[in-house]
């Protein structure tokens, strides 16, 4: 049961997916998805689908998270967006050949690395930022000239469907396919064989995909999540501090990979961080959370209940209100809390914010080292040294320094986890490197035998001495071919 491209995958009418993918395979292997006409076509595509749908998108977002206007707009459309206009800027330099050093022996030679596309990619979206978190991926998988399946969350059921049912209009249907389904649906997408495969969500459910991925040795890029920590020293400005961490702790309702997930420090900045909290919460949100357009909602009630169960942790200090009739939970700061308790074992994924005492910077850093490796770390104090020394004996997907968040809004830097968070990394043209298969590329001379014939038998001293030399010296970068 092989199919053309080399793919093994159990084909019948049994098979909802085994025609899509089939006629996804065709197009790839007719070349048709590789000059950069093609792919820079797919990117204006993908950035008139969201210019032409930016109310439809907002609405869809405001049904599935209660999103405000504002996080809509800066967290799922504009970046987006960026992320278009920048790999139409830079594909054709993202694609070239790239020269590498030689030594002696290669001198006349051509030596490169080609990025090639994949072939066809599997991209798998979450639901708390449904626009971002699948269009980001997904441009660098067009970019990169890939075939792409996209498996958006079906647990943001109004922003699936807008993917599902407006999005390939834009795209060439050929090279592109918007699959729906829940885990059962996934689970049999992912028999399939893919060249790729991106995934954004859980460790728990990365596993299955990794585990999936395995029987092909199909390559994956996980981007997970885990427990996020934020230092914060006794030198700092409780209320900077406070803004910053509030701001991003309850932006998307807590509902982010990279959110502050607890903070650390000590009892007395503690009790100086606990009134600044108060006074960020009530600026932002007014003095009834519930009634502020600018909060969102829990998405589901599975969540919801997780959450609420998460209340009754250490002691609440902030907050802690919870409504199920519209899965609201008030942005709550819990105090008091032991490391065993359950919002200590996963990811809170919430607005809650657990604040433990530790004492100093060494029991911070032990305390950090102690779990496993989170996808973000941020440390706030007004001594840099302290900053650094967080940043030099911790390790985390990325790190920011006195902020939350803002790491990764820079496409200059790549953004994924390490360990337990994650493999892999992409946006701008680290992910169009994600996407690209770097392929090894060296041109010899058809002439020059009489040099070449040094490495055949029958060895001497003489010409071993001669081809080390010639393999150990840099050569010019001149190219013959
Ligand atoms: C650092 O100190 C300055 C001056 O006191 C203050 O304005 C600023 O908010 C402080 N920053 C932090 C992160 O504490």
């Amino acid at each position: 049961n092989t199919v053309a491209g080399g793919a093994g995958w159990p084909a019948g009418p049994m098979d909802p997916f085994a025609d899509t993918l089939q006629r996804l395979r065709e197009t790839f292997s007719s070349g048709r998805t590789r000059p950069a006409e093609f792919r820079a076509t797919q990117l204006k595509g993908l950035g008139r689908f969201l210019q032409e749908n930016k109310q439809l998108l907002q609405e869809a977002l405001a049904q599935d998270l209660h999103k405000s206007t504002f996080e809509s707009q800066v967290s799922e459309i504009s970046i987006s967006q960026s992320e278009i206009n920048l790999a139409l800027r830079n594909l054709r330099a993202w694609m070239k050949d790239e020269k590498v050093s030689k030594n002696l022996a290669t001198q006349l030679d051509s030596a490169f690395i080609r990025k090639e596309p994949f072939g066809l990619v599997l991209i798998i979206a979450p639901w708390n930022y449904p626009v971002n978190l699948t269009l980001m991926p997904l441009v660098g998988a067009l970019a990169a000239g890939n075939c792409v399946v996209l498996k958006p969350s079906e647990i943001s059921k109004s922003t699936e469907k807008v993917l599902a049912e407006v999005l390939p209009r834009y795209l060439d249907q050929s090279c592109f396919a918007v699959v729906l389904g829940g885990p059962e649906e996934t689970g049999q997408l992912l028999e399939h064989k893919f060249d790729h495969i991106f995934f954004t969500g859980s460790p728990r459910v990365g596993k299955i995909v990794m585990t999936a991925a395995a029987k092909h040795l199909t390559p994956v890029t996980l981007e997970l999540g885990g427990k996020n920590p934020c230092y914060v020293d006794d030198n700092c400005d409780p209320q900077t501090v406070a803004n910053r961490v509030a701001w991003f702790r309850y932006f998307n309702t807590g509902q982010t990979c990279v959110a502050p997930d607890y903070i650390l420090c000590s009892p007395e900045t503690q009790a100086r961080l606990l009134p600044a909290l108060q006074s960020a919460i009530t600026r932002f949100y007014g003095d009834d959370p519930r009634a502020s357009p600018d909060l969102g909602r829990i998405i589901n009630h599975k969540h919801f209940q997780r959450l609420r169960g998460l209340l009754s942790c250490g002691r609440v200090a902030i907050g802690g209100q919870s409504d199920d009739s519209d899965r609201y939970i008030a942005p709550t700061v819990l105090v008091d809390v032991q490391e065993t308790e359950p919002v200590m074992q996963e990811e809170i994924f919430g607005p809650i914010l657990p604040i433990l005492n530790v004492r100093g910077l060494d029991e911070a850093i032990d305390f950090i080292n102690r779990r496993e490796k989170p996808l973000a770390l941020y440390a706030f104090s007004n001594n840099s040294q302290v900053v650094k020394r967080v940043l030099a004996q911790t390790s985390s997907g990325g790190f920011c320094g006195n902020d939350g968040f803002m790491h990764m809004t820079l496409s200059s830097l790549p953004f994924g986890g390490v360990g337990a968070s994650g493999m892999g990394n992409y946006h701008g043209k680290f992910s169009f490197d994600t996407f690209s298969h770097h392929r090894t590329c060296l041109l010899r001379s058809p002439g020059l035998e009489k040099i070449y014939a040094i490495r055949y038998p029958p060895h001497s001293p003489r010409n071993l001495r001669v081809l080390l030399t010639a393999m150990e010296t840099r050569s010019c970068s001149c190219t013959l071919l």
